[in-house]
């Protein structure tokens, strides 16, 4: 039985798990695998005779790539094993930006001891009204595991999806519904869709993606969402497009000083994949990967 050290503590999955504090490196010594979730191992000291890290979730860009490269250090991450709970977080911001939950509830929780509350609701409402996603133009750009998602089921709410990503895979393509038009250019995402999500792992070329020039050819009062990474939008440039009317709202899941508390901006703190069944998912199918990489060396998702 191997001992697999975690950073962070992720769920039971029948194999022996202890958790290590992350900042104790000296302690992974004799490990010969790491589990991390989202834990930054830049500034780390990789013990010799590590053979295998693997990201339980999608992104890796809290893992010091070219490190593992040099050291001969298989990295793995679990591609579609969060792609569920993210989805559906995605649902969730563009309900927000949608129609105004948060103020209403909060005119509930002000007139909590108001013994008319039920009667002033009917007059108070008006002012929450908001609009429905059916029938809006949706863009998802990155067709991956959560972009696909995102896209099939926007379907099923009634919106008219457009999907973009230069670099769609066979996989991806037949698991897009026939009712998410395929399309090659990302500036018609841009020109003709009323909610736009961004999907794609953060490269040096996807790095502030949406940017001035982006914001530009987008429809006035467009709702952009980021549940991806926060560099890939220019937050800047976004702050000014909200200024200026051509932005309504900003969902992202990335919290800074640039956007947190701003105006028509909706923060949440990296909530996409924090759900149980996207930990335990992910836990599952990095052990796996690792288990089937030590025992068999077979690399799956490196
Ligand atoms: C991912 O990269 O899988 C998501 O951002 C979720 C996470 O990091 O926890």
């Amino acid at each position: 039985m191997y001992q697999y050290h975690c950073l962070n503590p992720i769920a039971e999955v029948g194999l022996d798990l202890f958790t290590e504090d992350y900042q104790k490196t000296e302690e992974l010594n004799d490990a010969q695998a790491v589990l991390v979730r989202s834990a930054a191992m830049h500034d780390l000291e990789l013990p010799e005779g590590l053979e295998a890290i693997a990201r339980a979730g999608a992104g890796v860009n809290n893992i010091p790539l070219e490190k593992c490269a040099d050291k001969g250090i298989v990295v793995f991450n679990t591609p579609g094993a969060n792609a569920n709970g993210v989805k559906e977080l995605v649902f969730a911001g563009m309900l927000l930006a949608s129609r105004d939950i948060v103020g209403g509830i909060d005119w509930v929780l002000e007139n909590k001891d108001n013994e008319n509350v039920k009667k002033d609701a009917e007059k108070a409402k008006k002012a929450f009204a908001g609009n429905e996603l059916a029938g809006k133009k949706l863009g998802v750009i990155g067709l991956g595991a959560i972009g696909v998602r995102v896209a099939n089921a926007a379907t099923h709410l009634g919106m008219e999806v457009y999907g973009y990503d230069p670099f769609i895979s066979v996989n991806a393509a037949w698991n897009l519904s026939r009712n998410v038009k395929h399309i090659n250019s990302v500036e018609e995402i841009y020109s003709a869709c009323d909610f736009i999500t961004i999907h794609v792992p953060l490269l040096d070329d996807t790095k502030k993606m949406l940017n001035k020039e982006a914001f530009a050819q987008m429809k006035d009062g467009v709702v952009v969402l980021n549940f991806a990474r926060d560099l890939l939008v220019d937050e800047e440039a976004i702050l000014t497009a909200i200024e200026e009317g051509k932005v309504k709202k900003y969902v992202t899941d990335f919290p800074n000083t640039i956007t947190a508390g701003k105006k028509g901006c909706i923060v949440t703190p990296h909530l996409g994949a924090s759900t149980q069944e996207s930990e335990d998912n992910c836990a599952v199918m990095a052990v796996k990967e690792i288990k089937d990489y030590l025992e068999n060396g077979n690399i799956r998702n490196s």
